[in-house]
């Protein structure tokens, strides 16, 4: 029996070894023998023998696997070998990512091992296919990847655009390197090679341009798969696209299990793409054309009446510079139709910049979004608005509310964002009781720990500094389990760092706006800073920055906090509803946190590094007592009133659910926007 069983193994291990294949293009006669890849997702096989896992459009996500699993676990040995160990192996494949916009990538491909050749679950955009949000880093998983990303999810910490990555059971990749001299999305044919030495625990990885493997590898990592390999495991590739797009596409693959590398594969043997880069000159060329004949109907249809005169009026415009920025993703009529016609029962809110409806893409299943109409009525302001909302586009983070896609008719600017079911911070606050009763301590603390690990990632940890220039309860979003998300980038501008960043308006809220904004008029991210302790004392305290019906000393939430802080009644601030059930050391270090932070002098406050570092520390001992305000200044008389300030800020009850990126609920109107020359000489009544 022990002798049949050892036989069977050895027939096995033998089985293992002698598996090799190799495919120059796919599909009847470049695969040499080999069956036809098992395709999954919206990857097709083109009538060249080019395998398109994906192509330009959002959101996709491709899969082509060997049909057959593979034995990639030799034997099982005993002790702590029970399961075997994993074989060596040798893989090479040619590939090519072609992005919809040069520059730009979206979002990757990778070479996989994975135990179902579905991957169940798996989801586009950041997660290349491969896994989901729930089931990243799961050690049940067994997914073994090298990914080619050519998009910089910090989430995920990536190292730039252009990278190699190799990730064992999450997309926090375990080795990287630089792909450069490589430009990974440069739409030509690129040669990889990765090679998994068993015996010394050994995983290299390469990249060219040419056939020629070069001298040393790219990666070379340590690493023992047996842990992650399953008995079975199918390997194929994966792709997927998010707000950004590419195609990409998989010219040749070849394949040896057991030791000695993989068949050399020849890049001119292999089929190549016909236009390997889309001329951007002649898609412009293209587009144009489209609008000059669109142009051209509608003066026919002009003629034929008023009907057509609207509808030339109301056209999409596409212009030549816009495709500079990223795509220009949604059509209107896709949006008109996905919120009934921008139908009022479809209304989520109003918030400064326009209103926001609910709305319902189609699709397996159907994704509900929240999108955002705004009005501009200059032009160049909306150019650069646009600038803008592409770059936002790229910003990621797990605490911000990811905007999708938008679309641009007349003086419109429609923005698409993540619809978020359970509404603002705000309405949980101020609203019934019923949702205020939701908000219990631990909630509380983790959605201003949410907000602050966003913050932070826009003030220090893109490639930008991000102002976000409106933090408030309103802007700050909880998704289906209570986080907090922050929203509503509208009103971000974009500052290399290092830059002076410099501006003429100033856009806040009353209670959250800096002094030294309203004297200079730049937004700093000491300003948000600002704006994020007004926000900390407002969810500790359960009460707005500033409350008009309140008794005068109550009126400004920050002087009470500190005056209770001073006097060593820090309990007091805590907000009564929760009846004493909160961690007092967590409470004292948020006040300490919301005083620093409320500090009139931009320079005395914290950085939102040191904020975060306290507030996930949650240690009240550890937060630095906050220094003292100074004495406030003297308040002239017979200038403009206070209260005509606190009318803009009304605290009415909130008579719809309001859910969406930057949404808030109706008869709410806090976004003031003022030219900064009317505000030089009112800059007393706004000191906070
Ligand atoms: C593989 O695909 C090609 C092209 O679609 C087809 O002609 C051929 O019959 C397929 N071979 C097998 C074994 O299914
Ligand atoms: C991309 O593929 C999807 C799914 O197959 C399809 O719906 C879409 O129209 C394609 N887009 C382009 C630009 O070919
Ligand atoms: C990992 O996945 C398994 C199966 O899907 C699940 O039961 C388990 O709870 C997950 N573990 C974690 C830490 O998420
Ligand atoms: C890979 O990284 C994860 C965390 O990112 C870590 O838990 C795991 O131990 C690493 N595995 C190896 C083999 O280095
Ligand atoms: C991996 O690269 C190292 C050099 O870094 C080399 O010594 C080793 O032989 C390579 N192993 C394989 C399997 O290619
Ligand atoms: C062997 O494989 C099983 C699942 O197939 C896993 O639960 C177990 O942890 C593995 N043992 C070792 C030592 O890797």
């Amino acid at each position: 029996m022990m002798h049949l069983r050892l036989l069977l193994h050895l027939l096995l291990a033998t089985l293992a070894a002698s598996q090799q294949f190799t495919y120059s293009g796919f599909g009847g006669r470049g695969n040499g023998g080999a069956p036809n890849l098992t395709l999954n997702g919206v990857t097709e096989l083109r009538p060249d023998g080019i395998i398109r896992l994906t192509n330009e459009t959002s959101r996709l996500l491709g899969h082509a696997f060997y049909p057959s699993p593979l034995r990639l676990l030799g034997p099982p040995g005993s002790g702590s070998n029970r399961n075997g160990t994993a074989v060596s192996f040798s893989t090479a494949f040619a590939f090519a990512v072609v992005p919809e916009y040069p520059r730009l990538g979206g979002h990757g491909f990778a070479f996989v091992a994975a135990p179902d050749p579905r991957i169940p679950g798996a989801l586009p955009s950041q997660y290349l296919g491969l896994l989901s949000a729930a089931d990243l880093g799961n050690a049940t998983n067994h997914v073994f990847a090298v990914e080619f990303d050519t998009v910089q999810d910090f989430e995920f910490g990536d190292i730039n655009d252009n990278h190699v990555g190799v990730d064992l059971n999450s997309l926090v990749s375990n080795a990287s390197a630089s792909a450069a001299p490589v430009n990974l999305k440069s739409g030509d044919t690129v040669l990889a090679w990765v090679d998994y030495d068993g015996d010394r625990r050994l995983l290299n990885v390469s990249i060219a341009t040419t056939s020629q493997k070069p001298a040393a590898p790219l990666i070379s990592f340590h690493v023992d798969l047996s842990t992650i390999f399953l008995d079975q495991m199918y390997v194929g590739f994966s792709a997927s696209t998010g707000l950004l797009a590419s195609s990409h596409y998989l010219m040749g693959w070849s394949f040896k299990l057991g030791g000695g590398a993989a068949p050399q594969l020849d890049l001119s043997s292999l089929p190549s793409l016909p236009q390997p880069k889309p001329d951007r000159r002649s898609r412009t060329t293209r587009i144009l054309a489209s609008v000059f004949s669109a142009f051209v109907a509608l003066v026919a249809l002009a003629g034929a009446g008023a009907y057509g005169a609207y509808r030339y009026k109301n056209r999409e415009v596409i212009e030549p510079w816009e495709l500079d920025y990223g795509p220009h993703r949604y059509k209107y009529p896709e949006l008109k139709h996905a919120t009934r016609g921008f139908r009022e029962r479809e209304l989520l809110g109003c918030g400064g910049f326009g209103k926001v409806y609910r709305g319902v893409l189609p699709g397996t299943p159907p994704t509900v979004v929240a999108v955002k109409r705004v009005s501009h009525d200059s032009r160049q302001g909306l150019r650069e608005f646009v600038a803008e909302i592409a770059s936002i586009g790229r910003l990621r983070h797990r605490n911000l509310v990811q905007l999708q896609g938008w679309c641009r008719r007349r003086g419109d600017l429609l923005l698409v964002y993540d619809f978020m079911p359970n509404g603002s911070l705000d309405m949980h606050l101020f609203g019934d009781g019923l949702r205020a009763a939701r908000l219990t301590w631990d909630i509380r603390y983790k959605i201003l720990r949410n907000v602050a690990s966003a913050l932070l990632y826009l003030h220090e940890q893109w490639e930008h500094v991000v102002l976000h220039r409106d933090v408030k309860a309103s802007n700050v979003l909880l998704d289906g389990d209570m986080a907090g998300r922050l929203g509503d980038f509208g009103l971000a501008k974009l500052y290399e760092h290092g830059a002076n960043p410099g501006t003429t308006r100033v856009v806040g809220t009353l209670g959250y706006l800096a002094p030294e904004l309203t004297r200079t008029g730049k937004a700093t991210t000491a300003a948000d800073v600002f704006a994020f302790g007004a926000l900390v004392l407002e969810v500790v305290a359960g009460r707005r920055p500033i409350e008009q019906r309140a008794a005068p000393e109550e009126q400004v939430l920050a002087e009470w906090a500190w005056e209770r802080y001073a006097a060593g009644e820090v309990e007091k601030v805590v907000d009564g509803r929760l009846e004493g059930a909160f961690d007092a050391d967590q409470a004292v270090a948020a006040v300490k946190v919301g005083l620093w932070c409320s500090h009139p002098v931009p320079v005395a406050r914290p950085t939102m590094r040191e904020v975060t570092r306290y507030l996930d520390g949650g240690d009240a001992a550890e937060v630095p007592p906050p220094p003292p305000p100074p004495p406030p200044p003297p308040v002239c008389s017979g200038e403009v009133g206070y209260d005509d300030f606190v009318h803009s800020f009304p605290s009415s009850s909130f008579e719809r659910a309001a859910a969406a990126g930057g949404v808030e609920p109706l008869s709410q109107t806090s976004v003031a926007t003022f030219p900064f020359s009317s505000l030089s000489n009112r800059s007393s009544y706004v000191s906070v």
